[in-house]
């Protein structure tokens, strides 16, 4: 049996394969590299030491789709595609909602025509809104999403909840990422944004690394310690790892559970900056601006639930994630 993987050369989905191989998993990959390279899929060959089976397939073809599922013995899917850049988002918001939206629906009725019911999502927290108080927990109430991006997340999560709804064989984990950085210890796969990053993280390294002048920190007159941002940032490896967790739930039980995957900690601009300076040893150049329209100040997790249920918790700290993601960039300035 193999766990099929849309998204799978995408930045997350590339460390999970790792971390899958690792644990003696079959899976295959479903991507159309509409923001990733089949270069990473080489590496995480690579690092695994194992061939991997690929299809470059956009998973709005269903009936692509269907003969890959008619070809291969699926127990489950792990589905990360999907746009996730929420500027891009509100200039276009018709392709995210047929991307994302459109692309989850094409995978599932083509997974109910193959008989597979197991599935893990990639949700984000960006689903709890703006007026919930951290620390955020499952149970609290979701919506109120600013960006079509956010909004595909809690749509999917509701057509997943109405497919268990319907059928109560089938099985799936929503898993709400918080801020996802850093790299695999090798430095031979990380994330590769295509234009200038929105991301907080992608946009130091690339200070660091000399391709962009000058971080702006957008804001530092919020209510937190330091006045600016403040955010759960989490290993990339340790989000990846909380696949493989989700992956052995889902397959053991039926039903809908949702899973925080977080540190349970929050982490402010400035300390993100200087934590990085100091562990790899560079200035970061930066200047101090007004707020981003739609930023909250601070948004961190409750991770207890997926440590009581999954036995999963995040173990690299903050510093481990600066390394990592700065031997990434230093050895692939251009990326793959
Ligand atoms: P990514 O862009 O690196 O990976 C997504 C992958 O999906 C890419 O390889 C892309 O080519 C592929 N893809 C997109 N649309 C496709 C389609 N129609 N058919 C086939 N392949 C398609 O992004 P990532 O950071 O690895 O994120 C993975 C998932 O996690 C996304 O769904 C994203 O929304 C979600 N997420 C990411 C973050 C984050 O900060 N990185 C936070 C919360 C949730
Ligand atoms: N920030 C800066 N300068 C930058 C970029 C970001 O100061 O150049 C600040 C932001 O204002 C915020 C913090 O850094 O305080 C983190 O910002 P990011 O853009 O890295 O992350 P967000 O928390 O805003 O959003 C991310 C993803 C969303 C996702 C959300 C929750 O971009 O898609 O995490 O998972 F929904």
């Amino acid at each position: 049996m193999s766990v099929l993987v849309t998204g799978g050369a995408g930045y997350i989905g590339s460390h999970t394969c790792v971390e899958l191989l690792k644990n003696g998993l079959d899976m295959i990959i479903v991507d159309n590299y509409v923001n990733s390279s089949p270069e990473a899929v080489r590496r995480v060959e690579e690092i695994s030491g194992k061939k991997i089976k690929t299809y470059d397939c956009d998973i709005r073809d269903t009936e692509k789709l269907d003969k890959i599922f008619s070809e291969n013995s699926v127990d489950a899917v792990i589905h990360f595609a999907g746009l996730k850049s929420v500027g891009e988002s509100c200039s276009q918001p018709l392709r995210y909602y047929d991307n994302n939206i459109g692309g989850t629906i094409s995978l599932l009725n083509a997974m109910t025509k193959a008989g597979c019911k197991k599935i893990v999502f990639s949700s984000s927290a960006t689903v709890y809104g703006m007026n919930n108080i951290s620390p955020l927990k499952e149970d609290m109430q979701v919506g109120g999403t600013t960006n079509p991006y956010g909004t595909t997340k809690l749509y999917i999560e509701k057509i997943l909840q109405d497919i268990y709804a319907a059928d109560n064989s089938w099985s799936i984990c929503l898993l709400r990422y918080f801020n996802p950085i850093g790299a695999h210890k090798s430095g031979r796969i990380g994330e590769n944004p295509r234009d200038i990053p929105n991301n907080l993280m992608p946009y130091i390294s690339q200070v660091a690394v000399g391709k962009l002048k000058c971080l702006h920190v957008y804001g530092d007159d919020y209510d937190t310690p330091d006045g600016t941002g403040v955010r759960d940032y989490i290993h990339v490896v340790d989000l990846a790892v909380g696949h493989v967790k989700a992956y052995q739930h889902i397959l053991e039980k039926t039903g809908v559970d949702i899973y925080n995957l977080g540190t349970g900690h929050g982490v402010s601009v400035l300390q993100l900056i200087n934590a990085f300076e100091k562990v790899n040893g560079i200035k970061i150049n930066y200047v101090i601006d007004g707020r981003r329209l739609g930023d909250i100040a601070t948004c961190y997790s409750d991770a207890s639930k997926a440590e009581r249920e999954l036995g999963w918790k995040a173990e690299r700290g903050i510093e481990e994630m600066c390394e990592d993601t700065w031997r990434w960039q230093k050895n692939n300035p251009n990326g793959f």
